[in-house]
């Protein structure tokens, strides 16, 4: 078989802020296993990634801190580069969309596609804040729900009811950025028609899984996208952050980010052939049919994955420049969790690679993560079980083979790889076992089961320490020197191949191991064999995976649960006479209802002394109405009284939150009287 020729991209992350765990396990470190591994296959493969520097979430940043989106992306650009290299990224290349040889990449395909004529130009209504003379793009402005009232509405999405409506249907509508009314003011924009090309894109999509075999999480967005019917598409943008529409009607406009940031892949593959004194090297991955291109996402980019990018390479295909190669498969990953709750920097849950990396080395942290990667359900992250995987298969299973084996070879045989002069059942066993591994585990690898894959491989140390049991060399050490012999010699044969194996998963420790081993690195295709000749001298064996103690996993749950407790810290203090203004009074509750368009409220009707009140409480999703009548409940009860959904809400029913979410109202018991003051 002739070697075959891969380009690998990951996401180019936003550099508004620093990559979490769930970044590594959507994307990152499942592409930096598969290229690892197809390297020592000795596939011809380039490995690219890179900052995605423009839109909205880079501006949104900037803002937030009064500075210029250049200082974020700068600052974001150079953490996020060193996070990736800490955690062992391979990348061949890590680029940024703000360089000039991807603006003019981006120009580039513009021109061809308005050259041809298959862009469409449409004239629409847009929000545009007068105060800060710019249009606004949607996560700038807020309002109203249209469906059910719910007042800090994104502008085209209610996050209360999941309705999705048109920017001009929300009601009053306000910038974020001056806090005005914005008008609506009429622009005109270039559409990408996508819609055009959705029996190519669906005849595409069934072609490459029938032969290469997507994943069915990927297929089932893909036919929900397609199921709806796809769109066309605005290509850009009224913004003044990004890559300059490159025609002289479309002052002040830029390319819409996607149209441009998946584009990013092919100009970070430019750079990298410049850097390596070939400009045209690029070319020989993205334009030659036999190249394998392999696009590795988190779920929320399969739609620019597998639709619109493919969409752009068959308008480009279409026209006569030199064609480019579409994606043959695009393993998206779901999401990783941390400790049951999504990541929020907000909310301060979670942790930055780049801070991970401070307490603990990479290996240790790729390993627990792949073997649990969110390849067809969102998983989790627990501090807990990295604990675990650190301690008890990192460092007892494999760890432990290793280092009995070696420390033994060193006591009894000076360190000398020995005969394998008698081969019996047992030895023949572990033999052939050895020798199916690599075969094992490549197969998981090579249909994207990378976690079945690392866990697999991890199989071979659990056999190797139970063959090592079984033959008790301890004992033929002083009956039988050459069965002892053939015993160490075979295990050292089993970490030879483990060490090949994991090098993808762990590679900083693969190459401790290898050292030890006192062996060049390998090829994948070597492994399982005898690799080791008798004789080889092998060097000084050390403690590769030290256990991880109680206290610092504590200490990091500790924090978690202070994070938690949202602003504990530095409590503002006031006086007793800022309290009494808060009326907290008891209330009975006489009726509770749903309300229709939400899933968060409940209309109450609660009784204070002799005066009945209507309170719309956000507590639906943790109690049935039924429940809550007759409970005596503390309210808040000289609040202002708000509309919400349309209904006037007086007062406000206290309840505490726990860590699912879930609200518990607090109560008194029956015998207290309606409206007595809390104190
Ligand atoms: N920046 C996007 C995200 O973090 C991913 C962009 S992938 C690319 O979700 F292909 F567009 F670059
Ligand atoms: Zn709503």
């Amino acid at each position: 078989m002739s070697e075959e020729k891969i380009l690998v991209t990951a996401a180019l992350p936003y550099a508004n802020g620093p990559i979490h765990l769930g970044h590594l396990s959507g994307a990152y470190l499942p592409a930096d296993i598969y290229v690892r591994y197809k390297r020592l296959k000795g596939s011809d493969i380039v490995f690219i990634c890179g900052s995605d520097e423009h839109g909205v979430p880079i501006t949104i940043s900037a803002d937030k801190e009064g500075i210029k989106p250049k200082q974020i992306i700068d600052r974001f650009h150079k953490i996020n580069k060193e996070a990736f290299e800490k955690f062992g990224m391979s990348f061949d290349n890590y680029s940024r969309t703000s360089l000039p040889i991807h603006h003019d990449t981006g120009k580039e395909f513009f021109l061809e596609f308005y050259n041809r004529g298959i862009l469409k130009e449409k004239k629409s209504l847009q929000f545009y804040d007068e105060k800060a003379k710019m249009f606004l793009p949607d996560r700038y402005v807020e309002g109203t729900c249209p469906n059910c009232g719910f007042e800090e509405a994104r502008s085209d999405e209610c996050e209360n009811c999941g309705a999705l409506y048109q920017p001009t249907e929300l009601k009053n509508p306000k910038s974020k950025i001056t806090g005005q009314a914005p008008v609506l003011k009429e622009t005109s924009h270039w559409y990408f028609p996508l819609g055009s090309y959705q029996r190519r894109l669906e005849k595409y999509i069934i072609d490459m899984d029938e032969k290469y075999g997507w994943k069915e999480n990927v297929l089932q967005y893909c036919r929900g996208w397609f199921r709806d019917g796809l769109e066309d598409r605005a290509v850009t943008r009224d913004l003044d952050w990004g890559i300059k529409v490159p025609i002289d009607s479309a002052e002040g406009k830029v390319l819409y980010v996607w149209f441009e940031a998946v584009l990013g892949y092919i100009s970070s593959t430019k750079e990298w052939a410049k850097d390596k004194g070939d400009e045209n090297l690029w070319k020989k991955y993205w334009q030659d049919v036999e190249t394998k291109y392999v696009a590795f996402i988190g779920k929320d980019n399969v739609v620019f994955h597998c639709i619109v990018f493919p969409a752009m390479l068959m308008a480009w295909n279409d026209g006569d420049k030199d064609k480019y190669v579409l994606p043959q498969n695009v393993p998206a990953n779901e999401f990783l969790n941390f400790e049951g709750k999504k990541f929020s920097k907000s909310r301060n849950w979670g942790i930055d690679v780049i801070d991970f990396l401070k307490l603990f080395p990479a290996d240790p942290l790729r390993y627990t993560l792949a073997a649990n990667l969110p390849e067809s359900r969102d998983t989790d992250f627990y501090w807990k079980e990295f604990q675990l995987r650190n301690n008890s298969e990192l460092a007892d299973i494999l760890g432990n083979f290793i280092n009995r084996t070696l420390t033994f070879v060193q006591k009894h045989f000076d360190g000398k790889v020995p005969e394998r002069k008698k081969i019996e059942t047992i030895d023949k066993e572990m033999l052939d076992l050895i020798s199916i591994y690599p075969e094992k585990v490549s197969k998981l690898f090579e249909s994207y089961k990378i976690k079945d894959g690392v866990l697999e491989a991890m199989n071979l140390a659990r056999a190797g320490n139970k063959y090592f049991n079984d033959s008790e060399p301890w004992k033929t050490i002083k009956t039988d020197k050459e069965k002892c012999g053939t015993t160490l010699g075979i295990c050292l044969q089993a970490i030879y191949t483990l060490a090949g194996l994991m090098m993808p998963v762990i590679p900083f420790s693969a190459e401790k191991i290898f050292a030890m081993l006192n062996s060049e690195k390998t090829s994948w295709d070597e492994l399982g064999g005898e690799n080791l000749k008798p004789g080889h001298q092998l060097n000084t064996p050390e403690i590769i995976f030290p256990k991880i103690e109680d206290e610092i996993i504590e200490k990091q749950m500790e924090k978690l649960v202070r994070s938690d407790d949202l602003k504990k810290e530095e409590p503002e203090l006031i006086s007793i006479n800022d309290f009494s203004r808060v009326q907290l009074r008891v209330a009975e509750i006489i009726s509770a209802e749903r309300l229709e368009k939400s899933q968060k409220l409940l209309k109450l009707k609660v009784k204070l002394e002799d005066e009945e009140r209507q309170v719309i409480a956000g507590i639906a999703k943790s109690y049935n109405p039924e429940n809550l009548v007759n409970k005596k409940v503390v309210m808040v009860a000289n609040l202002k009284p708000a509309k919400l959904m349309g209904l006037e809400s007086q007062g406000m029913i206290l309840a505490v939150e726990n860590e699912k979410g879930e609200l518990n109202v607090l109560s008194v018991d029956s015998s207290v009287k309606n409206g007595t003051r809390v104190k």
